[in-house]
């Protein structure tokens, strides 16, 4: 089965508005005709600048977080209704820097992916260990219940749709990429979990990205992993030759 790779980029807290536009129109004509679907996750305050800078490109945008409810009393959040009303197409849920700076769990992340839904945003899902836990041995576990709970009450349509992201936390902005066999391990071990709750043609489907350390000079050794469907790129995002590098890996 051939799924379209991804190169997604999650900026973090880096660009202002202003930079992030003289970005995005600088890699518009870099990326214009990649094989790869190309997203940027850009900072809540830029999206709808970004929105406008990449409109009649192929550059679609993603916001970092959100709050699983539509409205109300949670000062400082942003709801998918107005993602959604930014005219957003993805966003990252249960980043390892939330889960442990911003006390996210699987539980918040299962909500957030519902929410996600609720407002036709596709979510990208990340899981993985720390080093701590790949020691002990229980990556695949470990992995398979944040899987497990993430996608809790989707339906199988829901997640064909759904984008996972396996980074390994000690891999993560550390200069330290998992080989190309450890990330296909663990890939493959979330799409057999997927396999085994929905069965052969949702596993199929649903796309798995590597993150953690992905550069040009390591985005298609692990792109062309067979359960590897791309990336989730945090500091070569922020390069515009390394990002358009990434993007048109092949
Ligand atoms: O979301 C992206 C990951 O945290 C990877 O970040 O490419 O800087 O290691 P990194």
């Amino acid at each position: 089965m051939s799924r379209v790779k991804i190169a997604a980029g999650n900026w973090k807290m880096n660009k202002t508005a202003t930079e992030a536009v003289e970005f995005v129109q600088a890699l518009k004509d870099k990326v214009a005709g990649a094989d790869t679907e190309v997203i940027t996750g850009v900072p809540f305050v830029c999206i709808p600048s970004v929105k406008k800078a990449v409109e009649g490109s192929n550059i679609k945008v993603a916001a970092q977080n959100m709050h699983w409810e539509e409205n109300g009393a949670f000062t400082g959040e942003v709801s998918g209704a107005m993602l959604a009303d930014l005219g957003v197409e993805y966003v990252i849920i249960g980043h390892s820097e939330r889960r442990q700076y911003f006390a996210e769990t699987d539980e918040t992340v299962n909500k957030k992916t519902h929410a996600a839904f609720k407002y036709g945003l596709k979510p990208i899902i990340c899981v993985g260990e720390s080093l701590t836990q790949r020691e002990q041995g229980v990556t695949s576990e470990l992995v398979r219940y944040q899987v497990k709970i993430a996608l809790l009450g989707l339906s199988a349509e829901q997640v064909k749709e759904a984008v996972i992201a396996y980074e390994p936390i000690w891999a993560i902005g550390t200069g330290k990429t998992a080989t190309s066999e450890q990330a296909q391990e663990v890939c493959a071990v979330i799409r057999k979990v997927i396999e085994e709750l929905y069965g052969k043609d949702v596993a199929d489907a649903i796309r798995i990205l590597y993150g953690g350390s992905v550069k040009a000079s390591n985005a298609k050794e692990l792109f062309t992993m067979p359960d590897i469907d791309g990336g989730l790129v945090g500091g070569a995002s922020l390069d515009l030759d390394e990002f358009d590098k990434i993007v048109n890996y092949n």
